[in-house]
């Protein structure tokens, strides 16, 4: 039973936000004479103690209490005797575990967000950088047409602008303030809720006490934008991945960020990006664990609640080291553009730019001018050719219509310079793309 009972091994880990929110409740007690100044004084004291001496390494443990909460409350009663057993009026764990995780997810919240943050910083600095640097945009993984590499980071902070705001979301629902629920029913004591809430940076108590002690939707909402965020990451690091293939030679990986092996000395592998992408996976099971865990739960407190901080834990940890690896990827990755320009312009990446001209300059509908130009691409194969090396003779042969002006728009440069269009590719686009970015930040 001690054994299955513990959950001290793990959420000792909310150490100062279980004293932060003791803090508060016995400041409160005080101030409305539930115990007397003099308890609650020594009983603030007395935390701050136990503070100080996790700061400083930890403080004795063991599995017969249970949790962080049992255990501060007896390492308190340790140093400051019978006043200590005034801190659990007018609550119960299940209000105090509620409350300090919250606490915890808050804080954690508030460093994915830095992290994000840094990590759209690097991509930006990169895409600026390359807002003018051609390479191909994939449909399929088959060469589409010619995309700017600026463009492509820059879908990647889009996905982090989204990541942020779910996690801004989440914090602004999760910061109502358990506190005083107690057990499930609330307490006959004259607590002032709203005081502890504002004490602990809530915005307001919660409304519904039943509720309180049994809600994890703030965790279930944390770990759902941590999938979702690794997710995008994922996406990154497979491209990455791709990219760093000889085939490919896109990027070239600094030695920091890859891993030779142990039998073949030609070898660099993205051993970090593949580990991103590998802990991707085990995000997705952290929100899953959790939702199964929730999903059966009566009203209020079940103890299956406590299996919430594990996958909590796990995805926050997973997700601060991915999303610092990814960005001193992009901090130091080197592209090879040279590369990137070559796969550009094959598999005939500008054959929509020439059916967009037969439609713009010759007046032809859309499917006509698509028709002709799967001609052209099927005489430029045959003649092992791009579009642009193809003389004019043998396009005017396919339509008369055509004339020379066409080569203006059937390079990879033209191509990318054209697509002008809001959200579009072109470099001045890209540009004035990263500096919005830049001013919503
Ligand atoms: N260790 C418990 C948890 O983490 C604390 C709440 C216990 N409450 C109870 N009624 N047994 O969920």
């Amino acid at each position: 039973m001690r054994d299955i009972n513990a959950s001290i091994p793990f959420d000792k880990r909310l150490w100062r936000q279980d004293i932060a929110g003791s803090r508060a409740h016995a400041a409160m007690l005080g101030a409305q004479g539930i115990v007397e100044a003099a308890d609650a004084a020594a009983i603030d004291a007395g935390l701050a103690t136990i503070a100080a001496e996790y700061e400083a390494g930890g403080v004795p443990e063991d599995l017969a209490l249970e949790d962080i909460h049992m255990t501060v409350e007896t390492r308190l009663a340790a140093l400051i005797g019978p006043a200590a057993g005034r801190l659990h009026t007018a609550r119960s764990r299940n209000d105090q575990v509620a409350t300090s995780f919250k606490l915890w997810v808050r804080d954690a919240i508030d460093a994915i967000d830095a992290g994000l943050a840094a990590f759209v910083a690097a991509l930006l600095t990169r895409a600026e950088e390359h807002a003018a640097t051609v390479m191909p945009g994939f449909t399929h993984l088959q060469i589409a047409q010619p995309v700017t590499l600026g463009h492509h980071l820059m879908a990647y902070v889009a996905m982090a602008r989204r990541d942020r705001g779910r996690f801004a979301d989440a914090r602004a629902r999760l910061n109502e303030c358990p506190l005083g629920s107690a057990a499930l029913a609330g307490t006959g004591f004259p607590i002032d809720r709203a005081a502890t809430a504002a004490a602990l940076g809530f915005a307001r108590p919660t409304a519904n006490s039943l509720d309180s002690v049994s809600d994890r939707d703030f965790a279930l909402e944390f770990l759902s934008a941590a999938a979702l965020t690794g997710l995008h990451l994922s996406r990154l690091a497979e491209e990455i991945v791709v990219w760093a293939s000889q085939p490919f030679g896109f990027v070239h990986l600094p030695d920091a960020f890859s891993t030779g092996s142990s039998i073949m000395p030609q070898k660099r592998n993205p051993d970090a990006a593949e580990l991103v992408r590998g802990h991707a996976g085990r995000l997705i099971g952290d929100l899953t664990a959790l939702l199964v865990t929730m999903k059966g739960l009566p009203l209020a407190y079940s103890k299956d609640m406590q299996d919430d901080k594990p996958p909590v834990f796990e995805a926050y940890d997973l997700l601060a080291l991915s999303l610092a690896a990814m960005t001193g990827m992009v901090e130091t990755l080197t592209f090879v553009p040279d590369r990137m320009a070559t796969a550009a312009g094959a598999g005939f990446s500008t054959a929509t730019d020439l059916a967009d001209w037969l439609v713009r300059e010759a007046q032809i509908p859309f499917r006509e001018a698509h028709h002709i130009t799967g001609r052209a691409v099927k005489a430029a194969e045959a003649a092992g050719t791009g579009l642009a090396d193809l003389p004019l003779v043998d396009l005017q042969a396919i339509d008369s219509r055509i004339d020379a002006r066409v080569f203006d728009v059937l390079t990879v440069a033209k191509s990318v310079a054209s697509r002008t269009s809001f959200g579009g590719t072109a470099p001045d686009r890209v540009r004035a793309a990263i500096a919005a970015a830049r001013a919503a930040a």
